[in-house]
């Protein structure tokens, strides 16, 4: 049966590599519309946990691992030989940045070897991690197209941004719209018919840079505007005027205008890294990208500016962050996930610490550290909370506004609060132990 067929009849063998954030609610989604699923990851914890129904991924639900299993039509392997079963392969592993900020594609690179050594006729493969323009073209297709298989007849290429919001309510893998852009036409009708099968509204484009560089300008658009917000905070901050009331406030004009919030610095796998693929490929073309290397430059700043607007708290209570004792609130990048991965909370942990202070956190997602690619592992857990505990430490910093925080009883206990994220702007009584950051 040709690979159309296959995939309009759902009985093409989906594949899935890398089995994370992105990966799995991936596979979850091509398996809950029929098709039989096969996941790679090169992790055995991950295969082991979800041969045996369980889910790592909290937010996706308790059951995702074990529905799949129970269900039938699942597989998960570290056996990159059974890439050859799957008539879909997509890819959805890490694309994180090297030490002096340049793209670090050898994730990707080591998959297309991996396919490439098992590619047969008949496979679509589509590129979904988010990367410069022209990856898909000049990194992965060369590798296939050296098996001697010609992509658009043999087999297709494309490539499909994620768009996952890990932890939104609202939008998941089947309602957030896919984009496709192919290598060649026949590469793109392939993927839009797949991705059809699972995902509410696809839109293809006209090749896979198109699809590559909108991934890309949604993220920088992201990052330039909580610049924006950042610098406007530290202005206003100045003019003693409420950065967050000036944001409701503008938000009223219902069109020409999106909120965005300030915050301690930029956290998640995206917005602190995608910006940098962009400027690291513009070198090659000699064109500057001053725009964005400006908003990273004020959001890296932010950090610094939090601990600034600490010390000067302390300080005018005759106290010095040396030896004062901190709790910071919120270990995660963003509000009601467990994921810390480039969170800011861990740069204002580790600049406290230098200043001597002596430094806990509390996040009810994030019961301990583990090690991380660049902080290492901090070996610290969770600290429970009470009016007591608030009230033992000499300064609270709210890191991130989980919901399940009570930040009334916070500031009714603290002694001193540096909020960096608008989250006692509601409570009542008291504000002057309160320090917006
Ligand atoms: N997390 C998000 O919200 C999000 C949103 C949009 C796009 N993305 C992009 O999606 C891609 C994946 O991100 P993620 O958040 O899912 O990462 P992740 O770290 O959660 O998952 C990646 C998985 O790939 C596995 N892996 C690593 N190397 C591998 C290899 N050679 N072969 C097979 N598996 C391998 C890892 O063990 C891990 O399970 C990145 O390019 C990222 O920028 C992420």
């Amino acid at each position: 049966m040709d690979l159309l067929k296959k995939i309009q009849s759902r009985d093409a063998v989906v594949g899935v590599i890398g089995l994370g954030y992105v990966g799995l609610p991936l596979l979850a989604a091509f398996h809950r519309a029929g098709f039989s699923v096969l996941g790679f990851d090169v992790d055995p914890t991950k295969i082991d946990a979800l041969r045996s129904g369980q889910n790592y991924l909290k937010h996706l639900g308790a059951t995702l691992a074990s529905d799949m299993v129970r269900a039938g039509r699942f597989d998960v392997t570290t056996d990159f030989a059974r890439l050859k079963e799957p008539d879909a392969i997509l890819i959805c592993v890490p694309t994180p940045l090297g030490k002096h900020l340049e793209p670090d594609l050898s994730y990707v690179s080591r998959t297309a070897d991996d396919i490439a050594r098992a590619l047969r006729v008949g496979q679509l493969v589509v590129l979904e991690s988010t990367t410069y323009p022209r990856t898909t073209r000049d990194i992965v297709l060369p590798r296939l197209s050296a098996t001697g298989l010609v992509c658009g007849r043999d087999y297709f290429l494309a490539f499909s941004p994620e768009r996952e919001n890990p932890g939104s309510r609202e939008f998941n893998t089947v309602n957030i719209p896919k984009l496709v852009g192919g290598i060649d036409e026949p590469s793109t009708t392939t993927a839009v018919a797949l991705y059809s099968q699972a995902i509410e509204k696809v839109i293809p484009v006209s090749s896979a840079e198109v699809a590559e560089a909108a991934k890309l300008l949604e993220n920088i658009y992201r990052a330039v505007n909580i610049a924006l917000v950042n610098e406007m905070k530290v202005v206003l901050d100045a003019m003693d005027i409420d950065v967050w009331e000036v944001i409701d406030a503008a938000r009223t004009k219902p069109f020409g205008f999106q909120a965005f919030y300030p915050g301690p610095g930029l956290g998640g796998h995206c917005i602190p890294i995608d910006p940098y693929y962009l400027t690291w490929k513009a070198r090659e073309y000699g064109v500057p990208t001053r725009f964005i290397e400006l908003a990273g430059e004020i959001n890296h700043r932010m950090p610094q500016y939090v601990i600034d607007k600490l010390s000067r708290a302390l300080n005018s209570r005759g106290q010095s962050v040396h030896g004062a004792k901190v709790l910071v609130m919120g270990l995660a990048y963003k509000p009601d996930v467990d994921d810390v991965r480039e969170s800011p909370s861990f740069e204002l942990i580790e600049k406290l610490d230098d200043l001597g202070a002596r430094v806990d956190y509390n996040d009810p997602h994030v019961p301990a550290t583990h090690r991380m690619r660049k902080y290492g592992d901090l070996g610290m857990k969770s600290v429970p909370l009470s009016p007591e505990s608030i009230a033992s430490y000499d300064a609270v910093l709210i890191a991130t506004n989980h919901k399940v925080y009570d930040w009334q009883m916070v500031a009714d206990h603290a002694k001193l609060i540096i909020d960096t994220r608008g989250a006692t702007r509601k409570v009542i009584g008291r504000r002057d132990h309160i320090v917006m950051a």
